[in-house]
């Protein structure tokens, strides 16, 4: 089976958003959408999600999931107003439920702010199943980025969310709360098993040495023999050095506050106070 893939790159915060069609059908999923986020004035803008919306419109097709591959920390998700638009189910991993208690109390929330995943339609483990029309999606668990990311298998294309990157730029940081870089080596061992003619779609770019084009799909048996930081069977100590070492050096992302206030509330702003005002909270020292 080989689902017909439109990517929707956003420069702002180098993120892949993916739409997933059945090949011969109109059912479709989201994969990582974005809702456009101005941190200066705190505006919100829905530019990039209505590319897609508009794309569903223009080839009459079923949203029947919008999809994280994890609870990303670089951009805010545009999945209520996706589903608000388009309908559609909004999965993610069931381990949303660690990152909803590690960060519920790094941002204090209160009692109201519920830890159990409920504020999305599905949560999902390793080893399940879905569907989008006539095609069958797996679920493996990924962790080591973060701990609940998954990667979707559709057909013949993985969407690896934030795992592996493009060959020549290698494998995502590993040092936010709960990341482990064992953890990551362990999932990516896992995507790497699957058939080597198995399209991967990563979930960023950020162009790389010797290449200035943003590009987005490989394949796993690419992957295998080249990628810079796991590729031609590097070993898993080797790997934990450099990306530990690698980790240390990187600043944080420039969205990563407001990212996670909103996704592990499944892209909705926090309560509105009294008068409808919509705040979010800056902790000093915490991360
Ligand atoms: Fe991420």
């Amino acid at each position: 089976m080989t689902p017909i893939v439109k990517a929707f790159f956003d420069p702002e915060t180098n993120t892949v958003s993916y739409l997933v069609q059945e090949p011969e059908g109109t059912a479709c999923a989201i994969i990582d959408s974005v809702l456009d986020f101005d941190h200066a004035s705190g505006r919100t803008d829905t530019s990039s999600a209505d590319q897609i919306v508009a794309y569903v419109r223009d080839n009459d097709l079923r949203v029947e999931w919008i999809l994280e591959s994890h609870v990303h920390a670089d951009h805010l998700s545009a999945a209520p107003y996706l589903q608000q638009e388009l309908g559609g189910k909004i999965g993610i991993g069931e381990q949303i439920v660690t990152i909803q208690d590690t960060f519920g109390k790094i941002f204090n929330e209160g009692t109201e702010f519920q830890r159990d995943g409920s504020q999305f339609d599905a949560l999902f483990q390793d080893g399940d199943s879905f569907h989008v029309g006539q095609m069958r999606g797996d679920v493996l668990h990924t962790p080591g980025h973060t701990p609940a990311c998954l990667t979707y298998v559709i057909g013949d294309a993985a969407f690896v969310g934030d795992t592996l990157f493009m060959p020549d730029f290698g494998t995502a940081r590993c040092d936010f709360p709960g990341g482990s870089s064992e953890q990551l080596f362990e999932s990516i061992q896992k995507i790497l098993s699957l058939p080597d003619e198995t399209r991967i779609f990563v979930g960023h770019d950020y162009k790389a040495p010797g290449r200035d084009e943003f590009a987005w799909e490989t394949t796993v048996g690419e992957q295998k023999a080249l990628n810079v930081h796991i590729g031609q069977g590097k070993s898993i100590e080797e790997f934990v050095e450099m990306r530990d070492a690698r980790d240390a050096t990187l600043p944080m992302p420039r969205l990563i506050l407001p990212s996670l206030q909103v996704n592990m509330r499944a892209g909705q702003m926090p309560p509105a106070d009294e008068k409808g005002n919509v705040f979010l909270k800056v902790p000093i020292n915490k991360l």
